[in-house]
């Protein structure tokens, strides 16, 4: 793999300890994946944020990095921790757990990664241009910049994203490459509007191709829609790109007159809402997988508005620090009904110490709420959630 002298030198350690085991980590990764050398990033977003994902071995590994003068070269943030920085009690968390959850973010804070803790980074504070070539780390995110925006990134894991963050570079392969960012199958896709409809698109694609890149005619996906696609397509499947004719930035630049084409209608949506419904009575609905956005608050307010709160069942709307500053008169709303929870989500949360059955309104989180919190899932469209408890 070729190295320039300035890279060579950071690999030989003149950078400092912290920089020289980031550059060791990409270039490991390089080799493996074949990659002929490095291409530098305009940013990077980092996964293993949470304490309960990483752990005491996590956290170790953080101050290690700290400790040995590690810092950020580019524009970095950071996916959900495990809480509300705030109101973790509220979420039924311990003191142990917060200790050590803000001692996580003070050592990313220390390596100068901004603490914004959201996954929809590319809704305000992180937002790639189309061409970018970036290092990202969360499923959903890195599949919406590739996507709908246009940027470059691998699904990068969390320990790689921060060494590419460190030394402002990547190695130069997979989705970084014009080649290998062409479509491989047609998905003709006969659903409606609504956002639930979309997640289960994606669930139903991912299901169907497992990888690969689909090239979607037949919708016309916004940034709502976009980012619960990218979730339920990287949950369901491995996909971490996707074309839609006449929408996504790169959708005209392929012939796709030769490939496989596969129709997705109502039976396959029904299938995929099989897959990842489990139970019919919950003791938790969380919405905001990915972070609601200021149009999804403003939506799910506007259907509680004048209702008021019957029933046990808790309630969780999550979504960023910056959007929950925002959309103050919609939270006001919300807060009647449940937290309008900050930095934090249903499946990096510690929530199986507290429920068993879970509501959600994304296959995202119907995939990995039985698999990383054992919960049974309840998953339907947020309007016929919100009738559980108004
Ligand atoms: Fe985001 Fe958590 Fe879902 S990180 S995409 S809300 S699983």
């Amino acid at each position: 793999m070729y190295l320039t002298d300035a890279e060579q030198a950071v690999l030989d350690g003149e950078s400092g300890e912290g920089a020289q085991k980031a550059m060791e980590l990409v270039v490991a990764l390089g080799k493996v994946y074949g990659a002929e050398g490095l291409v530098d990033i305009t940013s990077a977003h980092l996964s293993g944020a949470s304490y309960k994902t990483i752990g005491d071995g996590g956290l170790k590994y953080l101050r290690d990095m700290a400790d040995g003068g590690a810092k950020v070269s580019v524009p970095s943030t950071l996916n959900p921790i495990g809480m509300d920085r705030d109101r973790w009690a509220e979420m039924h968390i311990g003191e142990d757990f917060a200790v050590k959850q803000n001692e996580i973010v003070r050592l990313y804070g220390a390596m100068g990664v901004r603490t914004t803790c959201s996954c929809t980074p590319y809704m305000g504070v992180n937002v790639p241009a189309k061409g970018d070539h970036i290092a990202w780390a969360e499923s959903s995110a890195l599949s919406y910049a590739n996507s709908m925006l246009g940027a470059r990134t691998n699904r990068e894991g969390g320990p790689g994203a921060l060494a590419a963050a460190i030394i402002g570079k990547t190695a130069n392969y997979g989705l970084h490459l014009t080649e290998n960012r062409r479509p491989t199958v047609v998905i003709d896709a006969d659903i409606g509007d609504s956002l639930f409809e979309h997640s289960l698109l994606g669930q139903a694609v991912g299901m169907r191709i497992g990888g690969g890149i689909p090239y979607f005619r037949g919708i016309r996906p916004g940034p709502e829609e976009g980012k619960t696609m990218a979730a339920a397509m990287a949950a369901a499947g491995a996909v971490a790109m996707w074309h839609v004719e006449g929408v996504t930035p790169e959708a005209g630049d392929f012939d796709v007159s030769d490939l496989e084409v596969i129709h997705i209608g109502k039976e396959e949506l029904k299938d995929a809402e099989e897959k990842v419904n489990t139970v019919d009575d919950v003791q938790l609905i969380a919405l905001g997988c990915p972070h609601l956005t200021e149009r999804e608050m403003h939506e799910i307010a506007m259907m509680l508005k004048g209702k008021k709160k019957r029933g046990d069942t808790e309630i969780w709307f999550c979504t960023s620090a910056a959007i929950r500053e925002r959309c103050a008169d919609d939270v006001k709303i919300l807060e009647e009904f449940g937290p309008v929870l900050a930095d934090t989500c249903m499946v990096v949360a510690p929530i199986e110490g507290t429920f068993s059955r879970t509501a959600t309104n994304s296959c995202k989180a119907g995939n990995y709420l039985p698999t990383l919190c054992s919960q049974k899932v309840m998953c339907r469209d947020v309007a016929q959630l919100l009738k559980v408890i108004s």
